[in-house]
């Protein structure tokens, strides 16, 4: 196939498009800089120049494509305060998507995720998915939420469409995000911390798992389908804290709810949340298995402990 990915130079993505390319898909990425574009070129892929705010560009790109990979998000302005104008321009570029796939059968996947489906139990792919299940989102989160649903709602307008939900933790190695962002906390205040007990749950992935996902739901997802990237279901705060304390050699402690947006700054919202998540049906389905190693076993490994991050 022809591929057209949004997103390609970005973490996931620059999974994606070596595991699409050695499967024999030729891949057309979109960059919106010179350093994206040679990141892509380098990896074998045809570069689209534009962002997401060119919809003509996306419109034509799809339609010339024979399946559509979205994994674009601005997350530059979604993480300084703009995370409504973040979550528009991802709704407007996925109708876009949406008028240039329909009537096709082409395959049209996009990124989503499983933080806050179902707080407290273990979360499936057929959570998030009956009316009202978004009542409790507002802003850009409910936006993004409403943004998966006309995704699988193309279904019915002739589009393979499909949502690949991903946990909070996409691990690896170069990670800048959730647990490289816990590691430098725990750093700075020279305490390794979780809140409360520390039995609260993070389900994870590695990125190599998760793109071949991507490839799996662009072959052969059946239109409307609910997928995760859920290599462990939940992993306890405390056990990825303890991992962390033995690595920087410092003490690995409790914080209390009160002082956690203190001690955790932006990651305070998130740390204590309880969000296991199964991918039992996406296993089923598509006959996906992780292979990559597991959170705990990625962070023993060391590579969040040095390097230019570290
Ligand atoms: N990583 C996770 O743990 C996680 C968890 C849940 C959901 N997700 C979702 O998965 C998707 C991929 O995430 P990621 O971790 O790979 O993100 P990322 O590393 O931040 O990459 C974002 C990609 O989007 C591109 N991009 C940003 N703004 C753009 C714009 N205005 N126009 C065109 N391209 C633009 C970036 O291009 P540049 O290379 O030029 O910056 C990059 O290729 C996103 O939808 C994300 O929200 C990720």
């Amino acid at each position: 196939m022809r591929v057209f990915v949004t997103g390609a130079s970005g973490w996931i993505g620059s999974g994606v498009v070596p595991e699409l390319i050695d499967a024999g898909h030729q891949v057309l990425g979109l960059a919106r800089s010179d350093a994206s574009a040679a990141a892509l070129t380098a990896a074998g892929a045809e570069v689209l120049r534009g962002t997401l705010d060119d919809l003509d560009r996306l419109r034509s790109a799809a339609a010339a494509s024979d399946g559509v990979i979205h994994l674009a998000f601005k997350h530059d302005i979604a993480f300084s305060g703009g995370f409504q104008a973040a979550a528009d321009a991802d709704r407007r570029a996925v109708e876009t998507f949406g008028e240039a796939l329909a009537g096709s059968g082409r395959p049209f996947v996009i990124a989503s995720g499983t933080l806050g489906l179902a707080p407290g139990r273990v979360a499936t792919e057929r959570d998030g998915l009956d009316p009202g299940s978004a009542a409790h989102l507002s802003g850009g989160p409910q936006t993004r939420h409403g943004t998966a649903d006309l995704t699988l709602s193309l279904a019915s307008r002739g589009v393979r469409s499909s949502v690949l939900r991903l946990p909070p933790t996409v691990h690896g190695e170069g990670d800048h995000g959730f647990m490289a962002a816990l590691v430098g906390i725990a750093r700075d205040k020279g305490v390794s911390g979780y809140v409360g007990d520390g039995a609260n749950r993070w389900p994870a992935v590695h990125r190599f798992d998760a793109a071949h996902l991507f490839c799996l739901a662009l072959d052969k997802a059946p239109a409307g389908s609910v997928l995760h990237a859920v290599a462990d279901e939940g992993v306890p705060v405390r056990a990825i804290a303890e991992v962390i304390g033995r690595h920087l050699d410092i003490p690995v402690a409790a914080i209390s709810p009160e002082d956690a947006a203190g001690h955790f700054a932006w990651l305070g919202g998130f740390i204590a949340t309880d969000s296991p998540a199964s991918s039992a049906l996406t296993r089923e389905l598509l006959g996906w298995q992780p292979v990559q190693p597991g959170l705990l076993e990625d962070l023993d490994k060391g590579h969040y402990f040095h390097g230019p991050s570290a």
